[in-house]
């Protein structure tokens, strides 16, 4: 009988792997990295069942764990009803499939970075943002085609892979359905990239014209939860997505403000790093990536209370480097100061070098002004050694330089006035276009 009802079916179940490798020594344990994907799993809305661990020698070629391993997974799964297993690391496309083929078709196999795709997909809400997260997924796919991730694809349109790849177009002489899918994944990677491309010009020239008008730009960066979006509303009263949940800022949000002094700066909150992101990921967030790269200051919030605290920031400034994010000048702010107890700060390696650590709670609106003046603070010191050639027919740039900068030396030439100082950052990228090679 038909009724109006909403029919809720049941979350998935998944069992849960980890692997140690003899020897290497991860940024996280075994346990803590697992029970980080245990949060990953459920922000997927999956639920867990079961896990199990396996210290190693070396990574087996052929199954990732070892055989004997397999076969006593595969008899837990069994027991405790998973339908899914996630490897907390990523897997190879030979060891994905291997190991689909040996744990046969009625459990879906995926690890650690098709998960994270995944939360992202269903997380990103600008369209640049699901661009990305396609592109980044397609990416991933293309090697790792089997039997499994076409039936997957096609049910689920891939997660954001809207339009996914279902109804592709026939067969031509010869060619498998898996040379189909490749043919028509390659086909959608060039249409995705194009697209983009069209996506991201309407952002560069927003933010050429920021550059412009010389508003400083301050980014929030963090691992994944640690409360940039918290933040970033306590500080502006935005109406910015929070939830305790990871990755649920994807799309850069800017928001303007004014320091208390008065000065305008432009406060943006970027997406969350995790440990083990996926390299397809990073790539095609290098776009969105560059509002950090470009920023006069970074803040990084970390979760003072969280046990991997010092991990999380060696994460997140491994990120940076990989993303080529040049010598910023960061603050530190320990966020959920609220439910802290403890009585010193954990102790930072001595590699970071951050202008000022300030306590605050995001939550409870606590040390929000002084972390605004060290903001202010941050802006006003940091200034850059540059050389600039100013063309003889802007004067009033002279001018203006000589009382906003410190100039060490001038040298009046035929095509304009070749300076070298000190260019405080907020006027580094106002005057980028002047800047020559020393
Ligand atoms: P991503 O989007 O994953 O990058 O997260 P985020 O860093 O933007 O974190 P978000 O602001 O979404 O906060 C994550 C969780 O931490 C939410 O449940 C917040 O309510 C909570 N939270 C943030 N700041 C504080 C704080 O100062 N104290 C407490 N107790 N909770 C906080």
């Amino acid at each position: 009988m038909a009724h109006n009802s909403i029919v809720k079916t049941d979350p998935e179940k998944a069992f849960l792997v980890g692997v140690s490798v003899k020897g290497s020594r991860p940024l996280l344990s075994t346990s803590d990295s697992l029970n980080e994907l245990a949060l990953l799993t459920r922000t997927a809305g999956i639920d867990i069942v079961g896990q199990a661990t396996q210290q190693v020698h070396h990574i087996e070629p052929a199954t990732f764990i070892g055989s004997g391993k397999v076969d006593e997974i595969r008899q837990k799964i069994e027991d405790c009803g998973a339908q899914i297993i996630i490897f907390d690391d990523e897997l190879s496309p030979r060891h994905q499939r291997q190991l689909e083929e040996r744990f046969g078709e009625n459990v879906k196999l995926l690890d650690r970075s098709a998960l994270i795709l995944d939360i992202f997909a269903q997380h990103a809400r600008t369209r640049e943002g699901a661009l990305q997260v396609e592109l980044a997924q397609y990416e991933y796919r293309l090697p790792r085609l089997t039997r499994q991730w076409t039936h997957l694809a096609r049910q689920a349109g891939g997660g954001s892979a809207r339009g996914g790849i279902g109804g592709v177009g026939l067969r031509g002489p010869g060619e498998t359905q898996l040379e189909v899918d490749r043919r028509e994944i390659r086909r959608r990677i060039t249409k995705l990239k194009e697209e983009l491309e069209r996506v991201r010009g309407h952002r560069t020239r927003h933010r050429q014209q920021r550059t412009r008008a010389g508003v400083p730009v301050v980014a929030l960066v963090g691992y994944t939860n640690a409360g940039k979006s918290t933040l970033l509303n306590a500080i502006t009263g935005a109406d910015v997505y929070v939830a305790d949940q990871l990755f649920a800022t994807l799309d850069p949000t800017t928001r303007r403000m004014d320091l208390p002094s008065g000065r305008e700066v432009l406060l943006s909150d970027t997406v969350g790093f995790i440990q083990k992101l996926p390299t397809t990921l990073i790539a095609a967030f290098r776009a969105t990536l560059e509002e950090i790269t470009e920023a006069d200051l970074l803040i990084h919030v970390v979760d003072v209370n969280h046990p991997n605290v010092l991990q999380q920031i060696e994460t997140v400034e491994d990120t940076l480097a990989e993303i080529d994010v040049p010598a910023i000048p960061r603050l530190l702010a320990w966020n959920k100061m609220d439910l802290w107890s403890g009585e010193t700060l954990p102790t930072l390696s001595d590699s970071h070098t951050y202008l000022e650590q300030i306590r605050v709670s995001a939550a409870a609106k606590t040390g929000i002004a002084d972390l605004l003046k060290a903001i202010e603070q941050g802006l006003a010191v940091t200034s850059y050694h540059s050389t600039l050639l100013i063309p003889h027919t802007q004067g009033d740039l002279l001018a203006y330089l000589y009382e906003h900068s410190q100039v060490e030396n001038r040298v009046d030439r035929e095509d304009g006035v070749l300076l070298t100082l000190q260019l405080p950052s907020t006027l580094y990228r106002r005057f980028r276009e002047y800047q020559v090679e020393e």
